[in-house]
């Protein structure tokens, strides 16, 4: 296995048109529906880096700025923005294109953490990443960034601490809260 790869190298795009079926009860495609292909392309570009089967670690800021209507093309470009040790971070982003006008909207752009898993299942070092260009630079150094913060994050909120007389007050003075505790 080569020790560092291009982003180009497994970078991927796929486009599907949208069916009624993917709808929900309001006529427009499914959250589900594009989390499950967004889930999908991330797997094809991280399993593409490693060589090796990905599973998903965690899904960050998946936000839909706009709903997707059926009878639009929905395109999602997959790149890995960062790699640690066995992990990398796949961003995406989704697309949706009216056939008619030929106007693209911008619906989502996400990071998801992919693990390398060997065929026991084990987590194993993925390769590093050549950084040629000024935005493959950024984007690396963002997700550090988001890694750092994300651990810290997970770190503090692992310590049980108690409950604090504050923290309740907020609750009793909240009108959405009937607390009986
Ligand atoms: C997530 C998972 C792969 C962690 O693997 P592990 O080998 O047991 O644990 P490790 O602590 O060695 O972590 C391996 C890597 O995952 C990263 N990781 C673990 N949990 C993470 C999380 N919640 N978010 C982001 N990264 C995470 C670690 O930082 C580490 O990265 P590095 O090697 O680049 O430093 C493992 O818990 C797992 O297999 N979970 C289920 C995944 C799955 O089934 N996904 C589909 C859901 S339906």
């Amino acid at each position: 296995m080569s020790q560092f790869k291009t982003i180009e190298a497994s970078q991927v795009t796929i486009s599907e048109l949208m069916l009624p079926s993917h709808t929900n009860f309001s006529g427009k495609i499914h959250g589900g529906y594009i989390l499950s292909l967004m889930d999908q392309i991330a797997f094809a570009c991280a399993s593409k880096h490693s060589s090796n089967y990905c599973v998903t670690a965690s899904v960050d800021t998946v936000d839909f700025l706009r709903p997707i209507e059926v009878g639009e093309l929905v395109v999602m470009k997959a790149s890995v923005n960062f790699v640690g040790r066995t992990s990398m971070v796949v961003g995406i982003r989704v697309e949706a294109e009216d056939i008619h006008s030929g106007t693209i909207k911008h619906c989502n752009s996400s990071y998801f953490t992919m693990v390398a898993k060997d065929d026991s299942g084990k987590s194993v070092p993925v390769p590093g990443l050549i950084l040629k260009t000024e935005k493959q630079v950024r984007r690396f150094l963002k997700s550090l960034n988001r890694q750092e913060m994300k651990k810290k994050h997970r770190n503090e909120t692992s310590k049980k601490t108690e409950l604090q007389i504050e923290d309740l007050e907020i609750l009793r003075n909240s009108h959405k809260v009937q607390l009986e505790y």
